[in-house]
């Protein structure tokens, strides 16, 4: 799990080669242009994927509806196959998965393919059943992922949808040049930014050990970032068995925030973006309760350093890309407290890396 969490800045290197170069405006991706009319008269985009790709999915959802401004919604692909989903023909849909062998998400798209659905994929696994069973696509080109604690393969798919996003963007003319522009510019810096955040990695291990017997985490996130929060939660959960909640930070007050006493660590993920302010109070409202905050900042943050117990400082970038840097030290974060905790972190028990029964 340690070296895919370290492979990341080539992950998302590989992810991008040969479809973004920000120089010459170049943003490709031949299955979009081969379908250019779908995603240009799209009505709607419905996202199916299943534990980590699912968060990756909720992080396309935003950035889909914030650059293409097309509705999307994110389901679960064993609660859409199950139901009776109301799909037209304009729709896309779009899968995501590691493995490309999950059984809901294949179901999934064999029952959006019957009622006329356009099938785009993002795989990571070549030639694997969902990439088979899919019209069109883009590979995540994160190499294999062998921990099944899904890490590389998350950035990679946010980077590609991230890529998927600017261009439906650019088809339907719902984005400024000088915008695109500048998140092509700030999307190749990325790599660098992940690697800088790697080295934050002594600094977990340090937070790691103070945390590594709490019982409860709770996860905090706002935008972008919500999906992130869920993301920390879940990795925290599934190797080193701590029972994690991630949140949207604004909907602590209409329950979670009953959890909140002396004994309860609050990780907060505070980048500096348009819900700042926001983040900033509920960071205070935890503070009140006495809960123990360990918070995700932009570099040179002055204000939150004042209110939390531990700050971690991840490098700036534009808000809609924050989520390829502020994973990382939660990534890093749960591989050390489960490490600590004398769990196998690449085989957590009761967990397979392919989800291949329903
Ligand atoms: O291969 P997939 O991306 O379709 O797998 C989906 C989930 O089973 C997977 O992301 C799972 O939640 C991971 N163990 C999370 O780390």
């Amino acid at each position: 799990m340690l070296k895919e969490i370290f492979e990341q800045p080539r992950s998302i290197l590989d992810s991008m080669r040969g479809r973004l170069v920000a120089e010459t405006s170049h943003l490709v991706m031949a299955s979009v242009i081969e379908f250019e009319n779908k995603f240009k008269n799209a009505d709607r985009i419905i996202i199916v994927a299943c534990g980590t790709s699912w968060h990756a999915g909720l992080v396309a959802e935003y950035l889909i509806e914030e650059f293409a401004r097309v509705p999307v919604e994110v389901e679960y692909a064993s609660e859409f196959r199950y139901r009776n989903p109301i799909i037209k023909e304009g729709d896309i849909v779009i899968a995501i998965s590691q493995s490309g062998e999950t059984a809901d998400t294949l179901a999934a798209i064999e029952l959006a393919k019957s009622k006329g659905a356009m099938i785009f994929g993002v795989c990571n696994v070549v030639g694997s059943s969902i990439a088979r069973a899919t019209d069109a696509g883009a590979y995540t080109h994160a190499g294999p992922e062998i921990g099944v604690a899904s890490t590389k393969a998350f950035t990679a798919q946010v980077t590609v949808l991230t890529l998927l996003a600017m261009m439906i963007a650019e088809k339907r003319g719902t984005i400024e040049t000088s915008m695109l522009r500048q998140l092509m510019m700030e999307m190749e810096q990325i790599p660098a930014k992940v690697e800088r955040a790697l080295q934050l990695d002594t600094e977990i291990k340090v937070i790691s050990e103070i945390f590594k017997d709490a019982a409860n985490f709770l996860y905090l996130g706002r935008g972008f970032n919500f999906p992130v929060a869920l993301e920390g939660a879940l990795k925290l959960k599934e190797i080193s068995y701590i029972h994690a909640e991630g949140y949207p930070a604004a909907e602590m007050k209409h329950g979670p925030i009953a959890l909140i006493d002396a004994n309860m660590p609050v990780v907060v993920i505070a980048t500096k973006d348009s819900s700042y302010e926001k983040i900033v109070s509920n960071i205070q409202e935890v503070k009140a309760r006495k809960g123990r905050i360990i918070a995700i900042v932009t570099e040179g943050d002055t204000v939150i350093p004042e209110m939390a117990e531990f700050v971690i400082e991840v490098p700036d970038t534009h808000e809609a890309l924050t989520p390829l840097l502020s994973v990382i030290p939660l990534q890093l974060l749960s591989y050390h407290i489960a490490v600590m905790r004398g769990c196998n972190v690449d085989q957590p028990r009761n967990l397979a890396k392919s989800v291949t029964v329903e």
